[in-house]
């Protein structure tokens, strides 16, 4: 995952140990692609505390060279399968910089195969939520709150 991300030059590159505990504590809310054995995408979320049927995408990437092969929506797919059947899902909330096309197509098209959501976004962080003395300069990061998610049509 931390290679993944390092390789995109598009991601927050967060702490290899980051990663691990992703992986350890929310397993549930987290998948890796892999094919032939490589890893070759991941996604890593959570059910936000104070709204667990949302939720919360942080980070989707996938290796360039599997990009395109509809990795990325089976594995958005995938975290809510489950959750969507049982009712214990009803939203997924992600941000998107403005700029990120591939991403917005991503959920977009998340949305429409999930009951045809609605997706509304609205500004969340902005540029001054982040450092702004040189070291941590970010693109503001506007909320996209998609739902409520049917069974996939
Ligand atoms: C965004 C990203 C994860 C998409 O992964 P992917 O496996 O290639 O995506 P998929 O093949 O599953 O495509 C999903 C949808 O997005 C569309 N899409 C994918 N790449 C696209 C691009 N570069 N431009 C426009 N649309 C794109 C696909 O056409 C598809 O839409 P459809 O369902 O309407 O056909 C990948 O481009 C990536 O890793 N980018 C760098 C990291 C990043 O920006 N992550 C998102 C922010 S956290």
């Amino acid at each position: 995952m931390w290679r993944i991300a390092r390789d995109s030059r598009t991601l927050d590159l967060n702490s290899s140990y980051a990663y691990i505990l992703y992986a350890r504590d929310f397993m549930n809310t987290c998948r890796v692609a892999v094919v032939d054995g490589e890893t070759a995408g991941f996604v890593i979320g959570y059910a936000r505390p104070e709204q667990p049927d949302c939720l919360f995408v942080w980070q989707v990437a996938v290796d360039e060279r599997f990009r395109g092969l509809g990795l990325a929506a089976r594995m958005l797919d995938s975290l809510v399968e489950d959750g969507v059947a049982d009712g214990s899902i009803r939203m997924v909330e992600t941000t998107i910089t403005d700029d990120n096309a591939a991403s917005q197509r991503l959920f977009a098209s998340f949305a429409e195969r999930w009951g045809g959501a609605s997706v509304t976004t609205r500004p969340l962080f902005e540029r001054d939520h982040f450092p702004l003395d040189g070291h941590d300069e970010h693109a503001p990061e506007p909320l996209y709150e998609i739902g409520p998610l049917k069974a996939r049509s």
